[in-house]
């Protein structure tokens, strides 16, 4: 008789795994007991700093709700993924298959998220990006367990071109890591650019996370264009800075960049970094109540400044807070409860309100900022509640 039970309680198993493609680790996964969060971010390499902050703005978000998700207490599980698209699904398989995550966020790389955005949909486990843009996740391969709370790669980028054109840059240089971040920066920036009337006279690249700068900088030298619009992030942003100031760039041919260029790293680039203008979905000097009492919890608890990663973090612990109550903590078996309730979330954010497009991405404001006194200064609204197109995404 028990035998009999087992086998059958195995068939069920297995027939409703078949149904949704390989979900056994959700069944395996307990109902009760501590909800288990994993991340898999970059401690380590050019992104380590974007990965610290975007976990202290997950763990600050889950901590002024008492600690606790949905009313049950928390695991924390935690995987280095070093920013190497090579090992993204064997490392998002040790939090879903070994540790039985209930939630994956992660992560900021757009090469490891195509790993992460596999093991995502063959698992069905909930997946939180608080970064990484690339664009596949929330368009051509979304999914109804895949939630961004950050960007994509050609949202910063398109407002920028129009900002450019307005200041009278008309010929601009493009130049970037060459990976899916930085072509689809690219992407984004060319549309914003040429409609506004801008001509790009010439687009350059180098491997990530490479940061010899030098020879293109001569070429740019050479070029003679009215600016240089670029997209780089974490470490290299800071080098390329100061690598532009130190060949005589700097003051001549003005700086543009997606918003990532000046995001934590304006101390570590110094002077170079001042009057750099980029456009991005948050700014440190946004004077709204909600972003003065962010910043000022941010530095009380992590001794430190929060950056845009920080929100990010932030906002992704928010949504997860407001997702496990709505469900009870339950995550793995309520989820049409769950998505409900995440796509349509209102964020309270510090970076402004914004919501879930259909295609699970942020629609949110773009901000016009400037490096001034070692801050990004806001200058404007470049682009009021921009959606991504979510191309080819058919949930909803
Ligand atoms: C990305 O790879 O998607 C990315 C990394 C750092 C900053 C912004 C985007």
């Amino acid at each position: 008789m028990t035998s009999r039970r087992l086998i059958l309680s195995r068939s069920v198993a297995l027939a409703g795994a078949a149904s949704c493609g390989l979900c056994l680790p959700g069944l395996a996964r307990a109902q009760s007991g501590k909800l288990r969060v994993g991340f898999m971010l970059p401690y380590t390499g050019t992104y380590a700093q974007l990965g610290v902050a975007i976990e202290n703005g997950v763990r600050m978000a889950i901590d002024e709700q008492g600690g606790r998700l949905g009313g049950r207490e928390i695991e924390y599980f935690k995987v280095d993924d070093e920013s190497e698209p090579a090992k993204g699904i064997e490392n998002a398989n040790k939090l879903v298959q070994r540790d039985k995550v209930d939630v994956l966020i992660g992560t900021v790389h757009s090469g490891v998220q195509m790993g992460i955005q596999k093991v995502a949909r063959d698992s069905g486990v909930l997946s939180l990006i608080p970064n990484a843009g690339v664009h596949a996740a929330t368009r051509a391969l979304c999914a109804p367990n895949v939630f961004r709370t950050s960007f994509t790669n050609a949202q910063p980028t398109l407002a920028l071109g129009p900002a450019m054109v307005a200041r009278g840059h008309k010929k601009a240089v493009w130049i970037t890591w060459k990976y899916a971040a930085g072509d689809e920066a690219y992407e984004g920036f060319k549309e914003g650019y040429t409609k506004a009337g801008g001509t790009i006279v010439k687009e350059l690249g180098l491997p990530f996370p490479n940061v010899e700068f030098q020879a293109l900088l001569t070429e740019i030298a050479a070029l003679k264009p009215d600016a240089v619009a670029c997209f780089f992030a974490g470490g290299g942003a800071a080098k390329f800075m100061r690598d532009y100031a130190a060949a005589g760039l700097k003051g001549k041919i003005p700086l543009y960049g997606s918003g990532f260029l000046t995001e934590g790293v304006i101390e570590a680039a110094g002077p170079a970094a001042e009057g750099v203008i980029t456009t991005m979905h948050y700014s440190d000097s946004l004077d709204t109540p909600r972003n003065r009492q962010f910043r000022l919890d941010y530095a009380k608890t992590f001794k430190m400044q929060p950056d845009v990663y920080a929100v990010q973090g932030y906002d992704t612990g928010l949504l997860l807070v407001l997702g496990a109550n709505a469900v009870k903590g339950d995550l793995s078996g309520s989820k049409p409860a769950l998505y409900k309730a995440l796509e349509s979330a209102v964020i309270d954010s510090p970076r402004g309100r914004w919501t879930m497009s259909r295609a699970h991405n942020p629609v949110q404001d773009i901000y016009l900022r400037v490096v001034e006194k070692g801050e990004n200064k806001v200058l404007g609204v470049a682009a009021k509640a921009l959606a991504d197109s979510g191309t080819g995404c058919r949930l909803g």
